[in-house]
């Protein structure tokens, strides 16, 4: 549900701040000097899919990144004809839909091989993959020493072009990791082996957010983006550089605002009971929208930070406030209010979660709205 209207229409939105996006882009491609595959999976990092795609392809993005077949075929739906890769699974009936929708697989396994060759050959067509080694994340992809064996087992079997080659690095938010020399080094390998064999895959990638800004060497000739450009910035080491802007801001409006009595519980579960006369808001938020239920939340609302009070409820959470205020009083999730800030990363700590979990489980039924500023 992705909305360019007026903020005024809704009692909950989020904006996303299209200059930021399109200045993080164009800091990574100055920066890294070479093409960018911006990952869009979970929503486009909750900012709204095909909305933010066909911005960051007039910012100068050449290829989308997506989880699932169904987001690429959301996005050619939406008129984006921009090559896309699927970086996880993908079902043999949509192996077929993916090869008419021009959609890049990845070739993980000799299994996938056999899927993908036999329905492409079926269609008398050939199916572009990016092979994928495992270089030390433990999750999808073949060792490096198995790469060539993948590649020419792939282009045995036919109906199969090998577009690109990459990985996904571990530890790279992490600072300077062994780890991520040693996935390197890998890769290496894997590229060596399959040059010796005269197999030159045209888009060879492997860093991500973190390692296209501190891992010049894990940068080859794409970059797998999404973190830096959709704003997640402050890492758990290794600060990014402060050209990067953050883009989202989450906001709602105060539905109500009563004097509750002493004695009085606030929500399901009774968890918070009133001292003496309290004001008690409420607003239009809740676990459903992607704000958790979990103690400690705050808000902002007139530039201050209020508790929120009682458990979060599915749509809608309720707050003690210092003075009354007018339904319709803006109040702040995410974002900045006079001089207070409640950022991603204050409630990725508060949650005991990561920046992308937050922003890849805000819900789609909260509007989203693009501003400039
Ligand atoms: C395979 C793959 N590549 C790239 C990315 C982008 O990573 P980041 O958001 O750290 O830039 C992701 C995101 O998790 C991913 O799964």
């Amino acid at each position: 549900m992705n909305h360019n209207g007026n903020v005024e229409s809704y009692p909950t939105w989020i904006e996303v701040d299209v200059s930021a996006i399109e200045n993080n882009i164009k800091y990574m491609l100055d920066l890294t000097q070479q093409p960018i595959m911006l990952v869009v999976k979970a929503n486009g990092y909750g900012m709204g899919i095909s909305e933010v795609s066909k911005l960051a392809l007039q910012g100068g993005v050449t290829w989308l990144g997506v989880a699932r077949y169904v987001e690429a075929r959301e996005l050619r739906l939406a008129g984006i004809t921009a090559p896309i890769l699927v970086l996880g699974m993908v079902t043999a009936c949509e192996v077929e839909e993916a090869i008419r929708d021009h959609v890049s697989l990845t070739l993980y396994s000799r299994e996938m091989a056999e899927m993908v060759s036999e329905r492409a050959r079926q269609m008398g067509a050939k199916a572009a993959v990016h092979l994928k080694v495992d270089t030390g994340l433990g999750r999808l992809g073949v060792f490096a020493e198995d790469a060539l064996d993948l590649a020419q087992y792939a282009l045995k079997l036919g109906g199969i072009e090998i577009e690109g080659i990459y990985s996904h690095l571990a530890m790279a938010v992490y600072g300077d990791q062994p780890l991520t020399h040693l996935q390197i080094k890998r890769f290496n390998y894997a590229l060596d082996a399959l040059a010796g064999a005269g197999i030159h895959p045209r888009w060879v990638h492997l860093a991500n957010s973190a390692a296209a800004v501190h891992h010049p060497d894990a940068r080859y000739n794409l970059s797998r983006l999404g973190s830096n450009i959709f704003g997640m910035l402050p890492r758990v080491v290794d600060p990014y550089p402060p050209e990067l802007r953050r883009v989202l801001t989450w906001k709602a409006r105060l539905a109500s605002c009563r004097v509750l009595p002493a004695g009085w519980g606030i929500g399901y579960g009774q968890t918070y009971i009133t001292s003496s006369d309290e004001l008690i808001g409420v607003i239009p938020v809740g676990y459903g929208d992607g704000f958790r239920r979990i103690p400690g939340n705050e808000v902002l609302i007139d530039g201050q930070r209020v508790p929120v009070v009682g458990n979060v409820c599915m749509d809608q959470s309720m707050l003690k406030l210092p003075r009354p205020y007018p339904m319709g009083t803006e109040v702040v999730i995410i974002g900045v209010q006079g001089s207070q800030s409640i950022f991603i990363d204050d409630l990725m700590k508060r949650w005991n979660t990561s920046e992308e979990d937050i922003v890849a489980t805000l819900s789609a039924r909260v509007p989203r709205v693009y501003v400039r500023n």
